[in-house]
């Protein structure tokens, strides 16, 4: 396949709204600091206020300032930058209205169309992008998750974009693949020969996923409300950490190998009947509570009214494949948790006959490897140990970790942890597509989503409540303990 050309200009519809100012313009300046965008390369951004360009690179200004702290803002680096700035208002579904943004691009000839925006839009702005001729071969669309509500939503919203651009066009960002992180774990696993002859069901017992977060679901309940904890995370980032986890290693890092291998993950998921549904998952939803020291509202006051959405998801998941048969996945990801986490452990298998004998047996604990990606990026590999000193009876053990501190690792003074779009904003520039979505990707997560949601309707198997700070409700720790093991909290 044709390498495909260095994109010369964005255009970023929602160019004003929270993503693009919070991640998506300091992302494109840090880039653009670093000597990482093309000479020439133009950026507009289209929104429907009418702004004049000088006051919106002032609020793209504050934007990047707020973002770069401690450090400050480097005024050479920002002139370069807010030359570059365009601003267009303009209704992105409307072809008439979009001729704004085919006089901005000029003769940019390789634009890339930033969809910041409410899924709904979708269709409407590729049909728009098309009926203007801007959706020509060289040009590349980038859409936000959630793709869709559910796989039927997913493909008509595919079938739509597919009229106007080729897969190869479609970028779909899940932006936990652009967390270092997050592609640390593909270098873990094949960089090093230590540990994949034991990713497999005669070494690991079980791996869990957590993805929790302190912050509530404040002002963006409009959207929550409508997916909820299973769509808004389980569906991508979830499924994107699990597929890392479990992939069998791609021939190389090409865009296609690498989501092949994903692909076959997903498919290889087992499906939830309405009776494995009740036995395999637990919906919560946030209550009043404590949260980081502070009281907080639930999570229908916050609302201002019932809701069945569910804030909170545990799931146990089984791969059926000969990697994974009989090895269990915990899944589980909410709002207002106690502490902000994203980890991985991967529980080995105990060894299979103790020498040590009375006491000591007691001690022996099966190692774990556990990876933290946030907010602290850490590995950590508990081993067994001799504990120092002597002992009538006889050797005492110990766990202790074998930690690799990313943090310490490539700590300096100029270090400055890139956030996830800048990776994913040169990768679109470049046209490279390995960390971005694929179609059957998308589609494929959702057939599995959609079966756990029907699943929970078929069973009405509500939301239950938990204190907001706390770790969900009961139900996520019996679900663990059935199958005779514990979070490793
Ligand atoms: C988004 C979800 O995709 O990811 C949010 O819509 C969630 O609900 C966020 O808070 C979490 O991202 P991060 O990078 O803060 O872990």
């Amino acid at each position: 396949m044709p390498k495909a050309p260095e994109a010369d200009a964005i255009v970023l519809f929602g160019g004003a709204g929270d993503l693009a100012l919070r991640m998506l313009f300091p992302s494109l300046y840090f880039l653009d600091a670093d000597g990482f965008l093309p000479d020439g390369f133009r950026i507009i951004a289209a929104a429907r206020s009418a702004l004049t360009p000088d006051a919106f690179r002032e609020e793209v200004r504050e934007a990047v300032i707020a973002r770069a702290q401690p450090t400050a803002v480097d005024p050479d680096a920002w002139a370069r930058f807010s030359a570059r700035i365009d601003y267009r208002a303009v209704d992105a579904t409307d072809p008439e209205s979009l001729k704004a943004i085919v006089e901005a691009l000029g003769d940019a000839r390789a634009p890339i169309f930033y969809l910041a925006l409410s899924p709904s839009l979708y269709i409407g702005v590729g049909r728009a992008l098309a009926a203007c001729g801007l959706a020509t071969p060289a040009s590349r669309i980038v859409l936000e998750k959630p793709i869709g509500r559910d796989l039927a939503s997913s493909q008509r919203i595919n079938d739509a974009l597919a009229e106007a651009f080729t897969e190869e066009q479609v970028f779909r960002i899940d932006h936990y693949l652009g967390k270092e992180t997050v592609q640390n774990l593909i270098a873990l696993r094949f960089a090093n020969t230590l540990f994949e002859p034991l990713w497999n069901n005669l070494t690991i017992d079980h791996v869990q996923i957590t993805v929790a977060e302190t912050e509530g679901v404040g002002e963006r309940w409009p959207y929550y409300d409508e997916y909820g904890a299973l769509r808004d995370m389980v569906q991508n980032h979830v499924l994107q950490l699990l597929c890392l986890v479990a992939m069998e290693p791609p021939s190389d890092m090409d865009a296609d190998s690498l989501r092949n291998e994903k692909v076959k993950v997903l498919r290889s998921l087992r499906r939830f009947s309405r009776h494995e549904a009740v036995a395999a998952s637990v919906r919560g939803q946030y209550a009043a509570g404590v949260a980081q020291g502070q009281a907080a509202e639930a999570y229908e006051t916050e609302r201002g009214a019932a809701s069945e959405t569910e804030t909170f998801v545990a799931l146990r998941v089984d791969i059926d494949n000969w990697r994974w048969a009989g090895v269990p996945f915990f899944l589980r990801t909410g709002k207002r948790l106690p502490e902000r986490r994203t980890q991985i452990a991967i529980q080995f298998k105990g060894v299979p006959h103790s020498i040590f004998g009375g006491a000591a047996d007691g001690d022996l604990i099966a190692n774990r490897l556990v990876i933290d990606l946030q907010p602290d990026e850490d590995i950590e590999l508990i081993l067994m140990n001799k504990a120092p000193g002597i002992s009538q009876r006889g050797m005492r053990l110990q766990s202790l970790p074998l930690s690799l501190s990313l943090l310490k690792a490539y700590s300096g003074p100029n270090a400055r942890r890139r956030i996830a779009y800048e990776r994913l904003l040169l990768d679109v520039i470049v046209g490279n597509s390995a960390l971005f979505v694929r179609r059957d990707e998308v589609e494929e997560a959702w057939r599995w989503v959609d079966g756990i949601a029907e699943a929970w309707g078929e069973a009405a198997m509500a939301p239950k409540p938990y204190p907001a700070g706390s770790w969900g409700p009961a139900g996520a720790f019996a679900l663990i303990e059935r199958a005779g093991r514990a979070w490793s909290d």
